[in-house]
């Protein structure tokens, strides 16, 4: 059995718990699965600043580029918030992402209907959601040049430039309509192109390739606005969502939300080489340390990896069944408990799971 080497950041605040939480996890399946996980664990965002002096230390980024995948917590706190924008947590995955050329982030939003009523939609509206968001990942306003103070016309102004090339969005319209072929075949594209120039060039490269590609796959336009309102009253419309780096952050959290907590979202970020697994939530400054924190989202970004970079579908189908398992059941942390449920902390949710691992 070739060892499976895994880069595991655990990064700050509920990083740490959920992480720990996660690896437990990989460690039943390991045992049932013989799938050789070989774990690194390597520092990165505040924590790593105040050991090291930078918040991505090139050793992290040197086993993330040997490893077969990378699972990442989170990272991020109020007590960095003032560190110049290199140095900050957040710079530790936006370089993550760039350096390792990571331009596919896969959101998957399922409303399954034992969690309906934890939705903050109507059942009847809710009832068969199921999008997969495909954001772009290394290119947009995230990436473009910037200006953080300048005086300008005797004001202080500051600026971030968006831009996109053809090449980054033939490739991102590529994946999101091969992701569609496996599913209900149909894509939405999310852009401002009633404003932006470079939505006006997104629209026309992802009808292009489509054209030429994958006539085949049903195709929709939709402004990031409307999107945001269609989420809401009506989220079955949608199967694959593709959009850019923005637009798919504050989409994807938004739609998060629709199955009832941010705490139980995965999310994948491709590239050609690795990929990165990591919860779409962020560190929780506010749960941070009271070992509160909702592992869902972390331990199924962990099954994604064993499904996309492992290709061990079984694996990744026990977890998952384990977690729709123990929710069945009525395990809830606080971000989804309701009155009757078990009301249980992130460590007991974990072993709620591990016990429901076949
Ligand atoms: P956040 O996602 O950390 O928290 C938003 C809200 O959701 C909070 O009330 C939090 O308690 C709750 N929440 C999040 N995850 C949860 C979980 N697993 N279980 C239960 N409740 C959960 O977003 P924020 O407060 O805007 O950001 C906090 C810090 O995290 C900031 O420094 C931000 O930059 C960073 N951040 C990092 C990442 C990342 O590492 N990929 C993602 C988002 C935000
Ligand atoms: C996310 C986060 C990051 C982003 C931040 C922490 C840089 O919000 O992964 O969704 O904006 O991409
Ligand atoms: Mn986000």
């Amino acid at each position: 059995m070739m060892a499976k080497k895994i880069t595991v950041i655990p990064g700050d605040g509920i990083g740490q718990e959920i992480t720990e939480e996660t690896v437990r996890v990989l460690g039943k399946i390991d045992e049932i699965y013989k799938i050789g996980f070989q774990f690194e664990w390597k520092e990165a965002g505040g924590t790593a600043y105040d050991h090291t002096g930078s918040p991505l230390p090139e050793e992290t980024i040197e086993s993330c580029r040997k490893a077969d995948a990378v699972l990442f917590g989170a990272v991020g706190g109020d007590q960095w918030d003032h560190l110049t924008p290199d140095l900050r947590p957040e710079k530790a995955i936006l370089g993550l992402r760039k350096q390792l050329g990571l331009y596919v982030n896969l959101r998957p939003v399922r409303i399954s209907d034992s969690m309906i009523d934890y939705s903050p939609l109507k059942p009847e509206i809710a009832k068969g959601t199921d999008i997969m968001i495909v954001r772009e990942l290394v290119g947009g306003i995230y990436f473009g040049d910037r200006c953080e103070s300048e005086i300008h016309n005797g004001a202080e102004r500051a600026w971030d430039l968006e831009n996109y090339s053809v090449p980054e969005v033939e490739r991102i319209a590529r994946f999101a309509f091969e992701a569609a072929r496996k599913r209900k075949n149909h894509v939405t594209s999310v852009d401002k192109s009633n404003v932006l120039a470079t939505s006006r060039l997104w629209r026309r490269t992802v009808i292009r390739v489509h054209d030429e590609e994958y006539p085949d796959v049903k195709l929709d336009h939709m402004y990031v606005d409307n999107c945001a309102q269609q989420f809401a009253i009506h989220p079955p419309f949608f199967d694959v969502v593709v959009t850019g780096n923005m637009f798919g952050d504050i989409l994807s959290d938004e739609a998060a939300v629709l199955s009832g907590s941010v705490g139980m979202l995965p999310s994948a970020s491709i590239g050609q080489e690795t990929s990165l697994y990591e919860p779409i939530h962020g560190s929780a400054p506010d749960i941070a340390g009271k070992g509160i924190a909702n592992p869902i989202a972390a331990i199924l970004s962990a099954a994604m990896l064993l499904r996309y970079s492992l290709n061990e579908d079984k694996a990744a189908d026990a977890i998952e069944k384990a977690v729709s398992d123990t929710l069945d059941e009525g395990y809830r942390t606080g971000d989804i408990y309701k009155e009757g449920m078990k009301k249980v902390n992130g460590i007991e949710m974990t072993e709620a799971i591990l016990a429901h691992i076949k």
